[in-house]
């Protein structure tokens, strides 16, 4: 899949996370500890180093080249990391969906910075990737994350049940939908 890269707000790019990325995103998941634990799974000390980071990376570029993954990052003009979001498990055939999380850094929330990000993703997801359907997540009291997929075309499919594991429980989830088109799949 060849990406590419464009502005979601002044100063703000959305791109293909790289290798080189590690140590810029660690650094923002140090800086962003304490207003993402609420909302992610509990992370390993090794999460926030920058050897743990490019263990990820490699990963998700492994999973990336393979076609089961999309991994994106809002880096601003100073080179920071300010955001992520991500194509998980994307699947083929009959599904043909895919699983999108996302986040924000603390200082640059209410830019705009989500739903641009998202609008791009499914776009993406459509044209490029070619996928008829995402799927998103939230916690029940997430109303911002809420707003976000309201305002980028998805809707509601109900209330699952201890979804995710979060912050160290088994959490109750909104589970939200946007088809993206509704041709036949490649079968
Ligand atoms: C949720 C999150 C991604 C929003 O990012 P953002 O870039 O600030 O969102 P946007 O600026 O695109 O906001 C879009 C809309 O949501 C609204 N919104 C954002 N956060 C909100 C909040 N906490 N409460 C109410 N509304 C909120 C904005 O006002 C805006 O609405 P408007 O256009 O009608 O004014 C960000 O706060 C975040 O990263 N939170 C922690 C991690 C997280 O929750 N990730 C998602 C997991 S499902």
């Amino acid at each position: 899949m060849g990406i590419e890269s464009g502005d979601i707000a002044a100063g703000v790019t959305l791109r293909l996370l790289a290798r080189a990325d590690a140590g810029a995103l660690s650094a923002a998941y140090v800086d962003n500890r304490e207003h993402l634990r609420p909302w992610e799974p509990r992370r390993p000390e090794s999460f926030f180093t920058e050897a743990g980071q490019r263990e990820r990376i490699d990963s998700q570029l492994r999973s990336y080249s393979d076609g089961g993954l999309l991994p994106l990052v809002f880096e601003a003009a100073d080179g920071r990391i300010v955001g992520t979001i991500t194509l998980n498990a994307i699947v083929r055939g009959a599904f043909c969906s895919s699983f999108v999380g996302y986040w924000v850094a603390a200082d640059q929330q209410g830019r705009g910075l989500a739903s641009a990000a998202l609008e791009r993703v499914c776009r993406i997801a459509r044209d490029t990737v070619g996928l008829h359907r995402i799927e998103a997540s939230t916690l029940l009291g997430n109303t911002g994350s809420q707003r976000v997929l309201a305002k980028c075309g998805f809707e509601p499919i109900g209330t699952a049940p201890k979804y995710l594991h979060i912050d160290g429980e088994w959490r109750d989830c909104r589970l939200f939908q946007r088809i993206l088109h509704d041709h036949d799949p490649v079968l």
